[in-house]
């Protein structure tokens, strides 16, 4: 009776007191980033659009038969948005430029995707967001590298999808305005939350930890190195085969770490060199002359290194540090039983590369490395390891 009676007063007491609160300035993400929504709809969900280009955005003056030599014309972000206007009777899009003057579309650069990384986890990722999810343009001959890196640092479970195209919109059969749309549709979806990052592209749903380009000209250019799809989208509207699920090994690198090394202000240089037969190991020391704090080798088979070992060691004592993975499109590199470097895994030499920048950023040292690409790979076939200190 008391209890209740006491309860009541400090519901009336706090609810007198409420409207002598100061009353707080409420600002959104979008707000504070300056972010211009297009639709008119405001009920719909804010999807970000950040823009690097690619492909999707370019024209060519040889025709609608060409699909190589495009890049003379080019279209923003916006325009892409105007071409399809089931589009903002969907969602609500805001536009992040982010092309590069010099290359709009197969490469653009550590420093300026970093940039764009830490926009996005901004956005998507503070406690006054007001945005469902993110889709971002880009070539498709680097998209891997920016999904793996994004997937490795904005992990707060809204969805980021990757999409592109591999003809350009002069084309016939243009494949951008389609791969746009669904995956804006899927970042939209909440079904698309705590899957990583995906890519959207010919009607798949690929996941971005295991993406690949595994063709260099056809509209259905990306696979997964393993694992299958995570679905594919009918009538435009993603189906998903599973719930949503990560990859046991993936790692989570603390973005504001990776941004405040006094070193790297971008990302560290990391060197990728293909191993053959009669493979030069003095490449891994001009590799590390050139600057390089890490190489990636794409190993023979399972991780082999035909030749070039004892540069390799030389090159580790000074501080190189070194990860092995495989020249094959598919299959592991797997642990030596005492690593001097690190096998990569199930991680693809491209997406090693990656890892390998981010492990070097947060401070991390060979043996650290090593146990970041190796650890529950060693678990699971019972290989351990334990470093020295
Ligand atoms: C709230 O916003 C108004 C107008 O934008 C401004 O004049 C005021 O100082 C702000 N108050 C606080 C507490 O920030
Ligand atoms: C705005 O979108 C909502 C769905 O979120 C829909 O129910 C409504 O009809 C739309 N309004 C207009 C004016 O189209
Ligand atoms: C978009 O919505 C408007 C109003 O609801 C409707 O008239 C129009 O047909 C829709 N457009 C498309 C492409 O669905
Ligand atoms: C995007 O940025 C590039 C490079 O700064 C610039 O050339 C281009 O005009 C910008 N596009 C838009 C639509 O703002
Ligand atoms: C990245 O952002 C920093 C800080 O705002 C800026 O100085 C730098 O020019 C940007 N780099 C690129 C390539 O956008
Ligand atoms: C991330 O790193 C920063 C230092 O840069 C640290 O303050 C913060 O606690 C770290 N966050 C987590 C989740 O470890
Ligand atoms: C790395 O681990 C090995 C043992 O596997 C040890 O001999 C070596 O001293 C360690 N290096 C560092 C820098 O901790």
């Amino acid at each position: 009776m008391l209890l209740t009676f006491l309860a009541s007063a400090l519901l009336v007491a706090s609810s007198n007191a409420a409207p002598a609160l100061p009353r707080r300035n409420v600002t959104t993400a979008s707000e504070r980033l300056g972010l211009t929504w297009l639709g008119a709809n405001s009920t719909l969900p804010k999807i970000l659009v950040l823009f690097t280009g690619g492909t999707i955005s370019g024209g060519s003056i040889y025709g609608a038969l060409d699909d190589t030599q495009y890049g003379q014309l080019s279209i923003t972000g916006e325009d892409i948005i105007a071409r399809n206007p089931y589009l903002l009777n969907n969602t609500q899009l805001a536009v992040s430029n982010w092309t590069t003057e010099d290359d709009g579309s197969t490469g653009t650069n550590d420093a300026l995707v970093m940039n764009m990384t830490r926009f996005a986890y901004d956005a998507l990722c503070s406690e006054d967001s007001d945005i469902v999810g993110a889709v971002y343009t880009h070539g498709t001959n680097s998209l891997e590298e920016t999904a793996f890196l994004m997937d490795s640092l904005v992990n707060c479970g809204k969805p980021i999808v990757a999409v592109g195209s591999m003809r350009p919109w002069t084309h016939l059969s243009f494949d951008g305005d389609a791969n746009f749309f669904d995956g804006v549709m899927l970042a939209a979806s909440p079904e698309a939350r705590n899957r990583g990052l995906m890519v959207a592209f010919n009607a798949r749903i690929i996941p971005g930890y295991w993406v690949t380009k595994l063709h260099s000209t056809n509209p259905n250019a990306f696979g997964p190195t393993a694992t299958g799809d995570l679905g594919l989208f009918v009538n435009s509207l993603p189906v998903f085969y599973n719930t949503p699920s990560q990859p046991l090994f993936k790692y989570y690198f603390n973005l504001s770490l990776v941004s405040s090394h006094p070193s790297y202000p971008a990302l560290p240089k990391v060197d990728i060199l293909y191993a053959a037969r009669e493979f030069d190991g003095k490449l891994v020391l001009d590799a590390q002359a050139n600057g390089a704090v890490g190489v990636v080798i794409a190993g023979t088979g399972n991780g082999g290194i035909p030749t070039g070992q004892d540069e390799i060691a030389e090159a580790l004592e000074t501080g190189l540090q070194v990860v092995v993975g495989t020249r094959s499109p598919f299959g592991p590199s797997s642990p030596s039983q005492v690593p001097t470097y690190a096998k990569s895994g199930l991680v693809h030499v491209i997406q090693a590369r990656i890892m390998l920048q981010l492990a070097i950023a947060s401070g991390m040292g060979m043996n650290q490395t090593i146990g970041l690409f190796e650890g529950g790979f060693r678990k699971a076939i019972g290989q351990p390891w334990t470093p020295g200190t």
